[in-house]
């Protein structure tokens, strides 16, 4: 992929997105490492190198979204864009309710970050893909929100802001289609980390691994609208 191309990874200074911008970096890109703290992204992005730049961004709030973008430009200069969004910052917050039972805090908190803070972005970044022509958004998501796979009410709001992450994965890529810019969901596996926990049978690196992949697809490439977990399909 050209070294002209920026990627923009949300909750890129923790977990799984650590290792994401690393890999994209390795893969000649220009990184934008998204941090609700600046000297977290900071951190991240003397370990990785010169191809990445922190950028100070909370996906749950329009302000920041909005000053992130204007920073983004700067950094990016050149009147360029964002040529790849990674919408991986997400929170699992549930306790032990299930359905019927129901905690309206945790199901408001839970959709604003990993389905509104998704949308959120790709309303900031999409615009300037389509005026590109180019143009790649990979939503991290998880088995949890897989309709056919879905067996009982753990996680719940977690799990229905996955299912609507998704959702929000097949209208993007049919309303973008044709433009150049695809649109897919991927799984990163159970992972070690904050939110995986010490006991997941992958690290960072594999659970990277996919939505890289989707991050990277090369020009002329169709891949778009699916669900993908170690670069195989998922069943919605
Ligand atoms: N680990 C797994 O087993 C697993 C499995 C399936 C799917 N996933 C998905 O993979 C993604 C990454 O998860 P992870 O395991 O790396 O989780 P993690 O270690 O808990 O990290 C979560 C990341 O999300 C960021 N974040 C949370 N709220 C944010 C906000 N308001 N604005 C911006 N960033 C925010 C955090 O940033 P701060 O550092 O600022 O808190 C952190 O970088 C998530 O979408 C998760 O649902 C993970």
């Amino acid at each position: 992929m050209s070294e002209s191309r920026t990627a923009l990874v949300t909750g890129g200074a923790r977990g799984i997105g650590v290792e994401i911008c690393r890999q994209l970096a390795d893969r000649g890109l220009r990184v934008l490492v998204g941090a609700r703290k600046r000297d977290a992204a900071e951190e991240v992005c003397y370990a990785i190198g010169p191809r990445a730049l922190p950028l100070v961004l909370d996906v749950g709030s329009v302000l920041s979204v909005r000053e992130a973008m204007r920073e983004a430009g700067e950094l990016i200069g050149g009147g360029g864009g964002v040529d790849v969004l990674v919408n991986n910052a997400g929170v699992s917050l549930d306790g032990d309710l299930r359905p019927p039972y129901l905690d309206e805090d945790v199901l408001r908190a839970t959709l604003d970050i990993n389905l509104v803070g998704a949308w959120r972005m790709a309303e900031a970044v999409v615009p300037g893909m389509v005026r590109a022509g180019y143009g790649r958004v990979v939503n991290l998501t998880s088995s949890y929100g897989s309709l056919a796979l879905m067996d009982s009410g753990r996680h719940p709001a977690y799990r229905v802001s996955k299912t609507a992450l998704n959702a929000l994965t097949r209208m993007l890529a049919g309303e973008l289609a044709g433009t150049g810019v695809l649109v897919n969901a991927a799984d990163p596996g159970w992972t070690r980390s904050g939110m995986g926990g010490p006991a997941a049978p992958r690290g960072p690196q594999e659970g990277a691994d996919t939505p890289v992949w989707l991050a990277t697809l090369p020009e002329g490439d169709d891949t778009t609208g699916g669900l993908f977990a170690e670069r195989g399909l998922l069943p919605w």
